[in-house]
């Protein structure tokens, strides 16, 4: 009875006719990148709007910028709460690898886009080619989300299991003439790490999650990472 009240919804009979009205929920990252597909998304459903019906989609945000990021381009926001599985996510990244391996984190926002990625059906990486790697860790550090007392524990763990492995280990600040660390989303504080180059993700990832203090690494294995897409400075994309 509820559903014949909703107009759309009286017209259609059979479960596949009502599995079509189904939210699409996406993931929106966070980052500078990950923008540009927040605002195409936005133009889709203006347009989807003004032709035909309401585009039933929501999106997911990945921490605070995400969600005035969804907000701005006028998209429905919701939460993991209540869309635990998402269609698709796009997030950016900080390097990405030809199989598709991410390091992420350097918003500081990893602990939530692990989330959602992990949530979503498909991850697509939005990138510029800077970001392209034969290998990660090939320029950036691993970002880790560590509590906020944890630090100088995590960095004597992670000597003990790294040993001459672990060249850097700093925790992030939060601005250049301001002393303090980075506070999270989630109220913890960003380390990054050099471990030298990331071949073996998972090992890498486990190795580093089994340490008591380390909430969440920017490595990022067992997301079905499907598709990256690197726009290049002269405008045109590549797609790996
Ligand atoms: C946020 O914590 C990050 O994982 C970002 O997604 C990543 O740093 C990419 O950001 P840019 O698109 O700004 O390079």
């Amino acid at each position: 009875l509820l559903l014949a009240k909703i107009p759309e919804w009286s017209k259609l009979s059979t479960i596949q006719e009502f599995s079509a009205v189904q939210p699409l929920v996406v993931g929106i990252g966070s980052g500078s990148t990950v923008v540009y597909a927040a605002e195409r998304l936005g133009e889709i459903k203006s347009v989807f709007n003004a032709f035909l019906n309401d585009l039933n989609l929501i999106c997911v945000a990945t921490g605070f910028q995400s969600e005035n990021l969804i907000l701005n381009n006028n998209l429905r926001l919701g939460t993991l709460a209540y869309y635990p599985e998402l269609a698709i996510a796009f997030d950016g990244a900080d390097e990405c690898d030809p199989q598709l391996g991410c390091i992420k984190g350097g918003g500081a926002c990893l602990l939530q886009e692990k989330l959602v990625a992990l949530s979503a059906k498909k991850f697509i990486v939005v990138a510029d080619d800077r970001k392209k790697v034969p290998y990660l860790s090939y320029g950036w550090k691993i970002p880790i989300e560590v509590v906020n007392n944890a630090p100088t524990f995590v960095e004597h763990q992670l000597k003990k299991i790294f040993g001459k492995d672990l060249k850097e280990c700093v925790i992030r600040e939060s601005m250049p003439k301001k002393a303090g660390a980075v506070v999270t989303d989630n109220f913890n504080c960003i380390m990054d790490i050099n471990i030298g180059p990331v071949h073996n993700v998972e090992e890498i990832n486990n190795k580093l999650k089994q340490i008591t203090g380390i909430v969440e690494t920017g490595l990022f294995p067992n997301v079905n990472c499907v598709a990256a897409y690197f726009g290049n400075s002269d405008g045109s994309v590549e797609k790996i």
